[in-house]
């Protein structure tokens, strides 16, 4: 009797810590960056709904024949006196019940099952507005071919029209997942991928590389951050002012910025100590070797490294691995094999002094 208790306590004790364990694990979906069960657009709403049929109807069966399995299992149990039970070997019409009834739900699941993935794959048309994602060992850039711009990491979209995406990739394979917005999608070299979403609501939204791609695939995120319709116009208005203007001097890279490219002394001390770091800033980006790879300028995509136009507003760096404080993009220009190892910029062998005057110039822009 002793060890029977034992026994029960021994078997109370270890559900118990299961179940601990597996609510440890739960939460409102909202509270998880990367969630599919928190959809945020037509697109995962679409799946979400799908998603919530076949699971409710897998949870009525699973009560069903659980409910009937435990049941026959107390109430017709053996007890060591029992004569040997009647032998049965099949029976035909109970046999054609339970394959009959899975078979018809999964034909009836299919249909809406089917329907929705041809949706996925559609192309939409009429005023969409058109992103071209290509992916890179480990970075993902963004263009908008409407507007001739191009950015890296961070994806703005406006709330309410629909984003059309046409994805392929630089270099190896690639999955571009963007869990509250839209799905995953592999992103092959030959082969254009689409997607589709339109964003609801404003905010950001994380996604993630999902193929595995090499070492730092793991640190290949991006953001998508929706923005309402003027703050996404805004948004270009500020991409586009990173051009050069017409008339600008060949050798002024952010020209557009009349104080560093002029060199423009003002009134204040404090001004003009800005004003020389980043002149400062802009002669280390010219001889450091970061122009070779890099554009600050959103209508020159460039493909080596990420266009840093907008740099100094996004919220992470390194594809999403850092947040984007002075501190740590001093600490990624100086010392990027240190951070991502494997990454193709190489470490500059800058000065601590260096590095934080390149990370002030890239703020500014
Ligand atoms: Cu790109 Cu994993």
């Amino acid at each position: 009797m002793a060890q029977r208790n034992a026994r029960w306590r021994y078997l109370a004790g270890a559900l118990t810590t299961l179940a601990v364990a597996l609510l440890a694990g739960c939460g409102p979906a909202e509270n998880f960056k990367q969630s599919s069960l928190d959809p945020q657009s037509d697109f995962t709403r679409m799946i979400h709904s799908l998603f919530q049929v076949e699971y409710y109807l897998a949870l009525v069966v699973f009560i069903l024949v659980e409910g009937a399995l435990v049941y026959v299992v107390l109430r017709f149990r053996g007890k060591p006196e029992d004569p040997e039970p009647e032998q049965v070997h099949g029976n035909t019409m109970i046999e054609v019940i339970w394959t009959a009834i899975p078979a018809l739900i999964l034909a009836a699941l299919a249909v809406p099952t089917v329907k929705s993935i041809f949706r996925t794959y559609e192309v939409p048309q009429g005023d969409v507005l058109q992103v071209d994602v290509i992916g890179h060992q480990w970075w993902w850039e963004f263009r908008y071919p409407q507007h001739g711009l191009v950015t890296a990491n961070e994806l703005h979209v406006p709330t309410g029209r629909t984003v059309s995406l046409r994805m392929i990739t630089q270099d190896v394979l690639h999955s571009f997942w963007l869990p509250k917005l839209a799905a995953k999608r592999d992103v092959f070299q030959q082969r254009t991928t689409t997607l589709w979403f339109t964003a609801e609501k404003e905010g950001l939204y994380p996604g993630q590389c999902t193929e595995f791609c090499g070492i730092q695939h793991g640190r290949m995120a991006f953001q998508v951050m929706a923005d309402s319709p003027q703050g996404f116009e805004q948004y270009l208005a500020t991409l586009k002012a990173t051009a050069p203007a017409p008339a600008a001097a060949p050798a002024a890279v952010d020209s557009a910025k009349p104080t560093a490219a002029a060199g423009t002394t003002t009134a204040t001390l404090g001004a003009t100590t800005v004003v020389a770091d980043t002149l400062a800033g802009a002669q280390l980006w010219m001889t450091k070797g970061c122009l070779g790879c890099h554009s600050l300028d959103a209508t020159k995509p460039m493909g080596v490294g990420p266009n840093l136009a907008g740099i100094g507003t996004r919220k992470y760096i390194a594809a999403g691995w850092l947040e984007n404080t002075d501190a740590n993009l001093a600490k990624w220009i100086q010392h990027p094999q240190e951070v991502k190892h494997g990454v193709i910029m190489p470490d500059l062998g800058l000065t601590d002094a260096e590095a934080q005057t390149l990370a002030a110039y890239l703020r500014q822009h």
